[in-house]
């Protein structure tokens, strides 16, 4: 399935707009600021449910009172997203819905410059990517993802206050608990299978000896729920002390290992570029394999951070999806 159209009213800079990319590979050209990013943005809504940058308020174009978003596939399945300064609703056929209902996600791989600096930005930095890709692919994870988020935000909300007691405390343990081993357990999983092609991967861009994988380190590696959640209980006083909860998936590191040692402080900017275009090739395929649909694929201003070599090679590897690149500059299709 493609996207054949998305438009766009009240969104971002954009009063109105509108993009026919009833084709394999659709090039928005453009100036710094004209609003090109917003165009993926708003795919990335009507595909994911939410922003890939910021929340509505942000979104929704200063001095006017709604904004109104809407794509259709070339099947003929559209979905409309809007959003009043109150509430976001998504509708599909006449069907109107807070959230974007899973059946009518579809998969897409986001390529940003700012995921050049994946390796070398913080342990929290990855987590996010990771969790951004792995919800993609999994509904599990998604959920668990999020019911972690609001468990950990509320405990730590509740830890801050000087009169709490344990038994407050203890509904967002069991969350904690029970969505950390279901996020430990599916990290573990993908990142395995990441690993089994990273380095073949890799090669077929930049053709050499080098070897490339995922580390995974978590406090809670070997533990069962039970003791995840009695750990969670012992920390209270600890936690309660120092304001915010001190053990869990959300201290999990995921580290890009380059020939045995940390790529950050290794891999050379170039050797960077090359790593997240073959993460990226990787991501396409296995959420194909796994979804049994193919990703869209939205690049976003890469081109410009990229040598003529690995354009084709991007170019190559995605020639099988449908393609949507924004760029400041018109370049040559080699
Ligand atoms: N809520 C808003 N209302 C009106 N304008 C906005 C809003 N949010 C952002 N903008 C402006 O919209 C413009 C488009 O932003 P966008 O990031 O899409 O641009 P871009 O074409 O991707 O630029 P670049 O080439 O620099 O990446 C920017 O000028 C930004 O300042
Ligand atoms: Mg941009």
């Amino acid at each position: 399935m493609i996207i054949k159209s998305i438009s766009l009213t009240n969104f971002r800079n954009h009063a109105n707009y509108f993009l026919d990319c009833n084709k394999d590979t659709t090039l928005i050209l453009g100036e710094n600021g004209c609003g090109k990013t917003s165009v993926l943005e708003a795919i990335y809504i009507l595909t994911q449910g939410k922003s890939f940058r910021a929340t509505d308020p942000d979104i929704i174009k200063r001095d006017t009172d709604f904004y109104r978003i809407e794509l259709e596939y070339d099947n003929g399945e559209k979905i409309t997203a809007s959003y009043d300064r109150t509430k976001k609703t998504f509708k599909i056929l006449d069907k109107k819905t807070t959230r974007l209902p899973l059946k009518n996600k579809y998969p897409v791989i986001l390529f940003q410059p700012s995921d050049l600096n994946l390796i070398s930005h913080s342990p929290s930095t990855r987590r996010k990517y990771f969790d951004q890709v792995f919800s993609i692919l999994s509904p599990e994870y998604a959920t668990a993802v999020n019911k972690y988020e609001k468990a950990i935000t509320q405990r730590n909300k509740l830890l801050k206050q000087e009169f709490i007691d344990s038994t407050t405390i203890f509904p967002w343990n069991v969350l904690l608990a029970k969505n950390g081993i279901i996020l430990k357990n599916l990290r573990e999983k993908f990142l395995n299978d990441i690993n089994l092609v990273f380095t073949s991967t890799y090669h077929s861009i930049a053709d050499n000896q080098d070897e490339i994988n995922l580390s995974f380190m978590s406090e809670v590696s070997n533990l069962t729920e039970n003791q995840y959640l009695e750990i969670l209980e012992k920390n209270f006083t600890k936690d309660h002390l120092l304001g915010h909860t001190t053990f869990g998936s959300h201290r999990d590191v995921i580290d890009f290992i380059f020939n045995h040692k940390p790529a950050n402080g290794s891999a050379s900017r170039g050797e960077t570029r090359s790593i997240i275009l073959a993460l990226k090739f990787i991501e396409a395929n296995i959420i194909a394999d796994n979804l049994l649909k193919k990703p869209i694929i939205l690049l976003d201003d890469v081109f410009s951070e990229l040598d003529n070599t690995r354009r084709s090679s991007l170019i190559d590897n995605f020639k099988n999806h449908q393609v949507i690149i924004t760029s400041v500059e018109k370049f040559a299709k080699d």
